[in-house]
């Protein structure tokens, strides 16, 4: 657990990361869109920033992937960050990087080498501030989010 001055960082349930899910990142989508495949499995993290009052303002998820998802990757073994997520009123705060920063932390515990993740291309810049690089130029569209881009940080960098 990690203290900073309006909110605490720690790991939270799967059920506990969904409303800022659906507020932030599913906003125009029903609550069975923000469960994803994985939120449930036992090596799977999830963690959250959460105030005095019990709110959650922030959350991210690691997914363990078993089988390699990009040839770039070398490691048969790879976290995907997913669902980033900081309520409006809360975001440009350094909350994000905590959660990411978080994240790194415990992906750089597990047997992995690379943690990747889809990232839109609005947050791209965010992404590239806290480390991660971008696999290529191209963005590729996820319907009805909008163009992404493959990232990634080697967790021995
Ligand atoms: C992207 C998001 C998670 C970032 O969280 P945040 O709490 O707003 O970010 P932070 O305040 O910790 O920002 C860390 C740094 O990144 C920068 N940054 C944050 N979001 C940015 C953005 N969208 N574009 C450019 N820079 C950004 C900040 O200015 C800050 O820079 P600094 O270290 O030079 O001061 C959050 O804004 C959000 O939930 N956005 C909407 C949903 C989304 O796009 N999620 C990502 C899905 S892939």
């Amino acid at each position: 657990m990690t203290n900073y001055s309006n909110y605490t960082i720690r790991a939270l349930e799967s059920h506990e990361t969904i409303a800022v899910r659906q507020l932030v990142l599913r906003p125009n989508q029903p609550i069975e869109a923000c469960h994803f495949v994985g939120d449930e499995a036992a090596d799977t993290f999830h963690f959250g920033a959460v105030t005095s009052a019990g709110e959650v303002i922030g959350v991210s998820t690691v997914l363990c992937c078993h089988e390699s998802r990009y040839q770039q990757f070398s490691s048969q073994r790879q976290l995907q960050l997913r669902a980033m997520a900081v309520l409006p009123d809360f975001q440009r705060q350094g909350t994000g990087k905590a959660l990411l920063n978080v994240c790194l932390k415990e992906a750089a515990k597990r047997d992995c080498k690379t943690l990747w993740c889809n990232a839109r291309s609005s947050a791209v810049d965010f992404y590239l501030k806290g480390g991660l690089s971008i696999v290529n130029e191209d963005a590729f569209e996820i319907e009805g989010v909008g163009p992404h881009h493959v990232m990634f940080k080697h967790l021995d960098d």
